[in-house]
């Protein structure tokens, strides 16, 4: 009986106090996230920021084990004239990462945006144009064969109805690109682990079913294709975690590699943004389930977990949506937030 009644004053206690079960355990970042993960947790890298930022330089460096260069090596970076490649600043992050013993993931090297204008204006019949993304993908990824084992190849090829994305590539080459884009990549490193990766996987599900049966489809003619990225640029109330763990299910269940390759959780869906603790919590409890999600794939599936950005104030999605927002695990002043937390929690519970 006394059990019983010191039960109901401790979930009293926890009701009045807003401590639900739900809330997330505050947390400081003095353990990195890398060592209490069994894979590689990943962010996405400004060689900027990394050089003259201290703080987001000593938290890149100390939280995790993986960095996507976030734009150093697209197209329109590395590539800028038909005949020139500018791998400077590339190189740079590339060797200072090495130094600091994180890998790198290639990002990305056929895609629709951030392309150079000589690209975007290319003239030429098919063959040319394959001749020409064959150099393209061959040149980079020869040139950091030893340095970076992961390319994401193709990114962003299909719409949210499950269409081919109209972009340069299939209006000039056809629906083909893709697989030759994989065979190119494959040839400059065989050792390369390739990945296709996209955003709204979860989110729609005609989209995710086209990409799961072309993927598929390849995979079986003995194209190169090893795992799947799935960006999950997602926001604090959509998509519900079942529908996340569907689309996981689903490339799983052919046998890729899963990647969560771009997660920010965005808190303002319909431009009233107001920062609450209650949204800071949620923001927080939706990473830890991301990890969840994660941990259900097989071990040997599992390539890594990779957020897009270390701060808010870091974030594409303020200036490129034109919007307040706060999606990341860090504040603007580099102090570890609730979704930190949430990250932590799914690694250790
Ligand atoms: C974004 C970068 O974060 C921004 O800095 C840049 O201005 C635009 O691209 N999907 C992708 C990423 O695959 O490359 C994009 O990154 C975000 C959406």
């Amino acid at each position: 009986m006394f059990r019983v009644l010191q039960m109901l004053t401790l979930c009293f206690a926890i009701t009045v106090l807003g401590c639900s079960k739900n809330q997330l355990e505050q947390c400081n970042d003095n353990t990195p996230l890398y060592t209490l993960a069994d894979f590689p947790i990943g962010v996405a890298i400004s060689p900027t920021q990394l050089e003259y930022n201290s703080d987001y330089r000593r938290i890149a460096f100390a939280q995790f084990n993986r960095f996507t260069p976030e734009n150093a090596l697209k197209p329109e970076a590395l590539h800028p004239e038909q005949n020139a490649y500018s791998f400077f600043v590339a190189d740079s992050l590339v060797a200072l990462a090495l130094q600091h013993e994180k890998t790198i993931h290639g990002h990305t090297l056929v895609w629709h945006n951030q392309l150079p204008s000589w690209m975007q204006n290319f003239k030429g019949n098919k063959q040319e144009w394959i001749d020409m993304m064959k150099v393209h993908i061959q040149t980079i990824v020869s040139h950091f064969a030893d340095k970076v084992p992961s390319w994401d190849v193709v990114n962003e090829a299909f719409e949210d109805n499950g269409e081919f994305r109209e972009n340069i590539w299939v209006e000039n080459i056809g629906k083909d690109y893709i697989k030759l884009a994989f065979e190119f990549a494959r040839e400059a490193n065989p050792d390369a682990l390739l990945f296709y990766n996209d955003f709204n996987v979860a989110e729609k599900s005609k989209k995710c079913k086209a990409i799961v049966e072309h993927l598929s489809q390849l995979k079986e003619d003995g194209v190169p294709i090893h795992g799947m990225g799935m960006q999950l640029h997602i926001f604090n109330s959509s998509p519900s975690e079942n529908a996340i763990k569907t689309a996981v299910d689903a490339f799983v269940e052919k046998g890729f590699l899963m990647h969560f390759s771009e997660i920010d959780i965005s808190m303002n869906a319909n431009g009233d943004m107001k920062l609450t603790d209650g949204k800071l919590q949620k923001q927080g409890r939706r990473m830890k389930a991301l990890v969840h999600i994660f941990q259900q794939i097989p071990t040997d599936q599992q390539f890594g977990i990779t957020v897009w950005g270390i701060s808010d104030i870091d974030s594409w999605i303020p200036s490129f949506f034109g919007r307040e927002d706060y999606p990341l695990m860090y504040n603007e002043n580099y102090e570890p937030k609730p979704m930190y937390c949430g990250f932590r929690e799914g690694l250790v519970n």
